[in-house]
């Protein structure tokens, strides 16, 4: 159940969506040294080059201690939205898998990568649904997870991005164990705005009890990004 200052702030975040009814290409600047130059923005599709959490992510993904865990390795980024981690951890020298549940995600993922020249396998399914027929495990996982606990809403596709109907993460910390390598990791953000304790979808609430060692970097995002206040980037890993 969200509270009214989440509510409202999902509504906030599905209007600044709308605004844009044809693709777009945006210059996203992640770090003072790294860029992705028109990286395409496709309706209906969480959008990246505003939304704090993705260019959160990303800026984790170049973290000296984080590129090691994927460079010259094969990584998946699970919920790609337009792939910016996907991107970003091609650009750096990975190989990777996108996938997401969202058809108009997996296009604009596609796309992302096909039209920079580059080549990676890119999946439309339920979390690992399409990843399992792959046969393949991964050294390390990226899931920027729809972070609200609540039903998506009707005839608002990217909600689906936001909202976790219910046991979104706790399924991909039960199976993602299973598609990585020994030694391997997953990174997740969290924005602590969307709740705390048992109920909410902060890895961090249940990943001692799947099984995974957490390792957490908090990070206060400025007041003038849509998603503001306290991010964690966690790095889990199974425990033997
Ligand atoms: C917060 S958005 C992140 C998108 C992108 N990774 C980024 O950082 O901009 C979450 C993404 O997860 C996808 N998603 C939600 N539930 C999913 C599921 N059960 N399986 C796969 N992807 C899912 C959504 O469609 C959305 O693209």
């Amino acid at each position: 159940m969200l509270t009214k200052p989440q509510d409202q702030q999902i509504r906030k975040q599905l209007d600044r969506h709308k605004v844009a009814t044809v693709p777009r290409f945006e210059d996203i600047q992640i770090t003072n040294a790294f860029r992705l130059e028109k990286f395409r923005i496709n309706p209906d599709v969480f959008d990246a080059s505003f939304m704090t959490s993705s260019k959160e992510t990303a800026r984790a993904l170049l973290e000296e201690d984080v590129v090691p865990l994927y460079r010259g390795k094969q990584a998946l980024d699970m919920g790609c939205g337009s792939g910016i981690a996907g991107r970003v951890m091609l650009e750096m020298g990975a190989e990777v898998v996108l996938s997401d549940i969202s058809e108009a995600a997996a296009k604009n993922a596609e796309e992302n990568v096909r039209d920079f020249g580059m080549r990676a396998v890119v999946l439309c399914g339920d979390l690992f649904e399409k990843v399992k027929e792959l046969d393949t495990k991964f050294d390390f996982i990226v899931f920027n997870h729809p972070f609200f606990s609540g039903e998506p809403i009707e005839n608002e596709p990217v909600s689906r991005a936001m909202l976790d109907p219910g046991g979104v993460l706790r399924r991909f910390l039960t199976e993602a164990k299973s598609y990585l390598e020994e030694g391997g990791s997953i990174l997740m953000p969290y924005w602590h705005f969307a709740g705390s304790g048992k109920g909410s979808n902060d890895p961090a609430v249940y990943a001692v009890e799947y099984g995974y060692a957490v390792k957490e970097k908090v990070i206060d995002v400025g007041a003038e990004t849509i998603q503001n206040g306290t991010f964690s980037i966690y790095i889990l890993k199974p425990k033997a």
